[in-house]
């Protein structure tokens, strides 16, 4: 029986429904909390209350704090689901320095702008030849499995050194660990197994190294500065997130352009780097994929936005509303491939934001300047009402997009 505190009788649950018909937008109830002020209590699955913080400003204030601690472990920490409690299967992303910044510098160095830029042509090359074999093959077709998911998924491969023919194997596991409403012992099965599966390869990297990341990675357990253990879960962290994010953007992405067609012949038309650029931060900005909200927990007494967050309590800060925000955007709810969206807080803020978004913009950045302009008449073969969105996954997107051209 879980405790429910008095104060949680009026208290809203979180996460919150979006309204129907409006797959784009955050949950009303965001909304209205944002309106009344930047902080509210939640109540979450195990009954806690958490801070839910509605604005942008506080919310980059607080994630740059260094009284906010992401450490998973923590008391008060508002987890989405029940922690393993050994800790067991825990990534950098869930960390504190020092010991965050450690882990986090070992992979660094092949997400800088400059080594990104390199890889431009190898990810044109990936987008046009998969463009090709979906105009070869059946119309219509499921973007998401045809375009969507290959995408990232051979470029994180390349990066990392893992074999891409394994991609089934380790969707599916990624997939059960980002769902919402998995099962515990599913989810820590399907992290078990993509343990097991990275531990192998770092295993036979350390007798073969190659030309990748994770070879880079096993350099380091040789040298005895990184266990072989914290190796494969880096792997993990960064296979999961290197596919799941950038693939749900790419079909998310295409759908709220084909919703909006005038924004969408913006983007067929040009070929200036330049509006592409802005077009990809405004939809970063506009879907904000990540609607789970960057979880904390404060390690002090820190006051805010006219309340007291005490040592110990939890903190969501709701980057989608975030990113709604009139005081930081104004009118806010329109799609604006012009806009100057920045600034926005998809990537997060603080030392935890994005490690990978210079090859998410990259490889967004080459999908749309490419995909529409290839394909002129690409439109969905199907209602917008019957196509199945991922409200129940840790990431927002589709799960599949059927299109025809
Ligand atoms: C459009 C695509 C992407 C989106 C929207 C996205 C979003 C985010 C967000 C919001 C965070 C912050 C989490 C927090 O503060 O709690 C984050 C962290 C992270 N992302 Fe991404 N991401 C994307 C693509 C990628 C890619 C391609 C990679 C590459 C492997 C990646 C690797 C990571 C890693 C390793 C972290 C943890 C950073 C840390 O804790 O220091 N992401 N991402």
């Amino acid at each position: 029986m879980i405790p429910v505190r008095e104060e949680s009788a009026d208290v809203p649950e979180f996460p919150m429904a979006r309204a129907a018909g409006c797959p784009f937008d955050p949950p009303p109830g965001l909304r209205s909390r944002q309106e009344a002020g930047p902080l509210a209590k939640v109540r979450l699955w195990d009954g806690s209350t958490p801070w839910l913080v509605t604005r942008y400003a506080e919310q980059r204030t607080l994630l740059a704090d260094p009284r906010v601690s992401a450490d998973i472990m923590r008391p008060g920490y508002p987890s989405s689901a029940p922690i393993r409690p050994d800790g067991s299967g825990v990534s950098f992303i869930l960390m504190d320095d020092p010991e965050h910044a450690r882990l986090r510098r070992m992979v660094t160095a092949p997400f800088t702008v400059k080594r990104v830029a390199a890889m431009r042509p190898a990810v044109q090359k990936i987008v046009d030849d998969l463009i090709d074999e979906m105009l070869a093959g059946p119309n219509p077709v499921d973007l998401v499995e045809a375009f969507a998911l290959p995408v990232p998924s051979l470029v994180i491969c390349e990066l990392l050194g893992v074999p891409y023919s394994d991609h089934d194997f380790f969707q599916e596991n990624s997939k059960t660990i980002i769902k919402r409403d998995a099962s515990p012992e599913d989810r820590t099965a399907a992290m078990g197994r993509l343990a097991g599966y990275l531990d192998e390869l770092v295993g036979a990297k350390l007798a073969n190294p190659g030309d990748d990341l994770l070879s880079r990675l096993t350099e380091r357990v040789a040298a005895g500065e990184l266990a072989r253990a914290e190796a494969a879960r880096i792997g993990v962290l960064l296979l999961i997130a290197g596919h799941e994010t950038t693939a749900n953007m790419i079909a998310l992405g295409t759908l709220a352009l084909l919703e909006h067609p005038a924004q969408l012949a913006l983007l067929r038309e040009t070929d200036d780097p330049k509006l592409v650029a802005g077009a990809v931060e405004e939809l970063l900005r506009y879907l904000h994929i990540t609607h789970n909200g960057r979880r904390r927990v404060a390690l002090e007494d820190i006051e805010i936005g006219g309340q007291v967050i005490r040592a110990g309590e939890g903190l969501i800060m709701a980057n989608d509303i975030g990113n709604r925000d009139p005081e930081a955007f104004p009118d806010p709810d329109r799609l604006d491939l012009t806009r100057d969206a920045r600034h926005h807080v998809a990537f997060g803020f603080g030392v935890h934001q994005c490690l990978g978004q210079p090859l998410a913009r990259m490889e967004l950045q080459v999908v749309y300047s490419t995909l529409y302009r290839r394909v002129p008449t690409l439109r969905l073969a199907e209602d917008l009402a019957q196509i199945p969105f991922k409200h129940d996954g840790a990431v927002y997107g589709v799960y599949r997009l059927p299109v025809t051209w």
